[in-house]
C-alpha cells in the first residue's frame, strides 16, 4: 500500500477541533509538522508547557486519526513547546587556539538559556539537505576514526524521527541514570546517545514529557557527556527543527555537509550549506560520499553517480572540499551490521578514507582556522 502524502494526512486531521479556539487544529495552526516515511508518520502539535496536560487528549486523538489512514503503519504524535523560529542567540566570544569558549550566560541579554554542553571542546554537525546520502555512515565512521586518533569523542544521533545510531554501532539498551543524568552507551571507543536507545523502533515515541525538541535538548543537557574533545552530531535529513535547535542551543563549531556527486544531491547540499550560513554556523566543508565504486573482484573503478561534483560545488560555495568516500559494499555491510568499518577493518580502503577525513576535520576544529562560534561563516582550509 502506498504511503499517504503529508497533505492528505493534514486534511484528515481537519476533523479534530482545537478545544481553545473551536477551530479545526490545522486552521488553528496547532499542527506544526508532519513527516511520513515508509508508512511511519510523526506529527508534532504546538503548545506551551502550561497547556500540555490539556492538549494530551487532542494529541491522542490526532494519533488515532493518523493511525486509521490507509497506508499508515504507525503514527506518533508529540507536543512541542517551542514557538516557531526564535532569534538566534548571540555567538559566544571568540576564543583563541582550541576554542573552548562557550558556557552559561554567554552573550548580552541574560534572559536566554545557557548554551548546552559547556564541557565539550568542539561540536560538529554532519548534515545534508537530502536524505539517504550517507550522513549517518559518515558521522559514525568519522567519530570512530577520531577516537582511534586519540581524541575523546561523543556521538549524538539528532534524528529523533528516524534514529540510526543503535543499528550502526550495534548497541541498544536503556542507558543507566545517575544523579538524574543518563550515562551515554560506550561503543567502539565512543560515548553514544540516541533516542533509539530509549524507545523501540516500532513503538510510539513518548519520552520523558511529550516535547520533541525537548528530546534533543535532553539528549544534550541531561546526558552525562563529560569532558569531550569533540562531539559529532548525526543530523536528520533536511533543514528543519533539529538544525535550528542545534544552532540555537549549543555553540556549534561547524558543519560537515555530505553530498553524493549527483546534481540533484548537490542542489540539496547547497540548501544545507545555506541553512547553516543563515544560522551563523561555519561550514567546515563538503564531503563527497559514494564518490566512486571499486569492483571488489577486479578492482575496476567506475563513477556510478558521476565523480567530483561535490568538489566543484564546494569550490563554487567557497567551502573546503574535505575529501571523498568511495562507494564500497564493505562500508554498507559494516554499517548495517553494527560494526563501523573504521573500527572493524581499519586497514581497508573505506577506513582510510574516513581516517583522512577525521584528520582534516580535527585540524580544522583544533587549529586557529575556526575560532569557536566566531569568524567567517565559511571557513577556508
Ligand atoms: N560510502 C558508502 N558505500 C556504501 N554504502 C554506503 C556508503 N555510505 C552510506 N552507505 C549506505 O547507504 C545507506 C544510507 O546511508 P545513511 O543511513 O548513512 O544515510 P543518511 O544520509 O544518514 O540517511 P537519512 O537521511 O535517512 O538519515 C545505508 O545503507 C549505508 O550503509
Ligand atoms: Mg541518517
Amino acid at each position: 500500500m502506498t504511503t499517504p502524502s503529508a497533505d492528505s494526512l493534514r486534511s484528515a486531521l481537519r476533523e479534530i477541533k482545537d478545544p481553545r479556539s473551536g477551530q479545526d487544529i490545522v486552521a488553528a495552526g496547532l499542527l506544526e509538522g508532519i513527516h511520513v516515511r515508509d508508512g511511519m508518520v510523526q506529527a508534532s502539535l504546538l503548545t506551551d508547557r502550561a497547556q500540555a496536560a490539556a492538549m494530551e487528549p487532542v494529541r491522542r486523538q490526532v494519533q488515532e486519526v493518523l493511525a486509521r489512514q490507509p497506508g499508515v503503519r504507525n503514527a506518533t504524535v508529540v507536543l512541542t513547546a517551542h514557538k516557531g523560529p526564535a532569534p538566534i542567540p548571540p555567538r559566544p566570544a571568540p576564543a583563541g587556539g582550541h576554542g573552548h569558549s562557550h558556557g552559561p550566560g554567554s552573550g548580552p541579554g541574560g534572559a536566554k538559556p545557557p548554551l548546552l554542553l559547556p564541557d565539550v571542546k568542539a561540536i560538529v554537525a554532519v548534515a545534508s539537505g537530502k536524505g539517504g546520502v550517507g550522513k549517518s555512515t559518515v558521522a559514525v565512521n568519522l567519530a570512530v576514526s577520531l577516537a582511534r586518533q586519540g581524541h575523546k569523542v561523543g556521538l549524538l544521533d539528532a534524528d529523533i524521527y528516524g534514529p540510526s545510531l543503535p543499528r550502526m554501532v550495534g548497541v541498544s539498551r536503556k542507558p543507566e541514570v545517575r544523579n538524574e543524568k543518563m550515562i551515554p552507551l560506550q561503543a567502539w571507543g565512543l560515548s553514544c546517545m540516541s533516542i533509539g536507545f530509549l524507545v523501540d523502533e516500532e513503538t510510539p515515541m513518548i519520552w520523558r514529557g511529550p516535547m520533541v525538541m525537548g528530546a534533543l535538548e535532553q539528549m544534550m543537557g541531561q546526558v552525562e557527556w563529560g569532558a569531550l574533545d569533540i562531539l559529532i552530531v548525526d543530523m536528520p535529513p533536511g533543514t528543519g527543527d533539529a538544525q535550528l535547535t542545534m544552532a540555537q542551543r549549543v555553540a556549534l563549531t561547524g558543519a560537515v555537509i555530505v553530498s553524493t556527486p549527483q546534481d540533484i544531491a548537490l542542489i540539496d547540499a547547497r540548501r544545507g550549506v545555506k541553512m547553516f550560513e543563515k544560522t551563523n554556523v561555519p561550514v567546515l566543508g563538503v564531503v563527497e560520499n559514494m564518490s566512486f565504486f571499486c569492483c571488489p573482484n577486479c578492482g575496476h573503478r567506475s563513477d556510478i553517480f558521476g565523480h567530483g561534483g561535490a568538489r566543484e560545488e564546494a569550490k563554487r560555495l567557497g567551502a573546503e572540499f574535505l575529501g571523498e568516500i568511495p562507494l564500497l559494499l564493505d562500508i554498507r555491510v559494516a554499517a548495517d551490521g553494527g560494526t563501523p568499518i573504521a573500527a572493524s577493518a581499519p586497514e581497508s580502503e573505506g577506513a582510510k578514507a574516513y581516517d583522512a577525513l577525521a584528520r582534516r576535520v580535527w585540524e580544522k576544529v583544533s587549529g586557529t582556522g575556526v575560532a569557536r562560534g566566531a569568524g567567517p561563516r565559511i571557513v577556508m582550509g
